[in-house]
């Protein structure tokens, strides 16, 4: 029995998804190639070679997917918008058929009951921006409010719930930094000012969305994490320190109104290239937070290595997931409570959370995860803890509604309550996600 009493009554019950990872159909209707359809089929850059080509092939299955968000339990539906469907320029004129596909989907999730919870940028930057400097520049930033804003001007009179941003951390810091994710850079200077100008975006994009949409109520979703020193040395909890900063402060803190950690700012000795007014832009009220929680992490100095200088450290002992990632749902309690203690935010949703496991189709053609139930029970009891403990949660997002395209990991790593195969597109409502539905109605039937 899970105990989610604590949860409010109106509680939004969700899946996410991302475009990249689901859609497919990347040469069709106009769409032009993003930043990750040149680093999957770049050899070397995603395990098996595996590409977003045909992915999901959610953008012709799109019905049939609806009718899975229902069947799995869920009122709200996270999916993102690929930029280089809209403005396959970058910049520039709006492609009518790649904002159709939204518009159909919208339409058919509000004829379902599906609330749309519509994310604008999930990491597949056109790569035309790329070849003039990406995020790295500030024009991108520009050119993504103006997206912004024919996507707001379009389906804002459906669509109320908006995130700028999913995981800028990613962008900046694995895109630019650490060359696992697209655009696949390893340089320093490039990613502070990609993190800067991702800020930059979102402030210029909230401004964009609020004047398309008087209604819209805006967020960022950021993936933090709980971070632990690996022992009690001076210069473990130094680099704790700094690991917060790296992962967590940075991301925070400017747009909710701190402006840049100091600390940071110092130890990664780039100037960030602020032109007066950008704070404030960046720092735009939100309506609210969106979280991502998948891990803590326990870091020990690293002298020798570049800035932030630390590294992660496996967590000993726990259970672990198929990515290797230990399984720790108190550390979504935690970050749910240092929001609203330390950062006094007055409005979250746990915007992605999930596991990936070695998910098979039985004889019988069911798809049995029991790791991933208690996965999803442990971190729905932890949400409730926080709620009871004051935390001002109102929702919570599966990831994922299906098993998908898990970037630089390729289609290995299934993460989906419903599963997938490939060779045959055939979906399975996996056990996961029949206990979804299941916690769902017991919520709703104690409202
Ligand atoms: C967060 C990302 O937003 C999503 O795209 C990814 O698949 C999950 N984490 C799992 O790694």
């Amino acid at each position: 029995m899970t105990d989610l009493n604590a949860l409010p009554a109106e509680f939004t019950w969700g899946v996410a998804t991302a475009a990249y990872q689901i859609e497919g159909a990347v040469a069709e209707d106009g769409r032009s190639p993003s930043i990750w359809d040149t680093f999957s089929h770049t050899p070397g850059k995603v395990d098996g070679g595996d590409t977003g080509d045909v992915a999901c092939d959610h953008y012709h299955r799109t019905a049939e997917d609806i009718g899975l968000i229902r069947q799995v339990g869920a009122d709200a539906y996270r999916f993102s918008i690929a930029w280089p469907r809209v403005v396959p320029g970058g910049d520039g004129p709006v492609n009518k058929a790649g904002l159709d596909f939204y518009d159909r989907l919208v339409d058919g999730l509000l004829e379902a009951g599906i609330t749309p919870f519509a994310t604008l940028y999930h990491w597949d930057l056109p790569q035309v921006l790329q070849d003039r400097g990406g995020w790295t520049v500030r024009e991108t930033s520009e050119h993504f409010a103006a997206y912004a804003s024919h996507v707001v001007e379009r389906l804002g009179d459906r669509v109320k719930d908006w995130a700028t941003l999913n995981e800028p951390l990613c962008s900046a810091w694995i895109g630019h930094l650490e060359g696992r994710m697209a655009p696949g850079l390893t340089d320093l200077t490039a990613a502070v000012r990609a993190s800067y100008h991702l800020h930059l975006g979102h402030g210029l994009a909230v401004r964009a969305i609020r004047a398309a949409s008087s209604d819209a109520r805006v967020g960022i979703v950021n993936n933090l994490s709980p971070i632990e020193p690996a022992t009690t040395s001076e210069a473990d909890l130094a680099a704790a320190r700094r690991a917060d900063g790296h992962i967590n402060r940075w991301w925070l803190d400017p747009v909710l109104g701190r402006g840049y950690p100091q600390d940071m700012v110092e130890l990664y000795g780039v100037e960030l290239p602020v032109r007066a007014g950008d704070l404030e832009t960046i720092a735009a009220p939100l309506d609210w937070l969106g979280l991502n929680y998948y891990f803590r992490q326990f870091v020990s100095d690293d002298p020798s290595g570049p800035a932030p200088a630390f590294t992660q450290v496996p967590a000993a002992g726990g259970r672990h997931t198929h990515m290797d990632w230990e399984v720790h749902a108190d550390g979504l309690e935690h970050l749910l409570l240092r929001l609203t203690e330390e950062y006094g935010v007055e409005r979250v949703y746990v915007t992605e959370n999930g596991s990936a496991y070695r998910d098979t189709v039985a004889a019988d053609g069911s798809v049995h995860d029991p790791e991933r139930v208690r996965y999803l029970e442990e971190h729905l009891a932890a949400c409730a803890r926080a709620v009871a403990k004051g935390a001002p949660l109102a929702g919570y997002f599966a990831w994922s509604l299906l098993d998908n395209f898990e970037w630089a990991y390729g289609y290995d790593k299934r993460f989906g309550l419903v599963h997938v195969d490939y060779a045959t597109q055939r979906r399975t409502v996996k056990s996961s996600g029949r206990r979804y539905a299941e916690l769902i109605g017991e919520h709703a039937n104690r409202r």
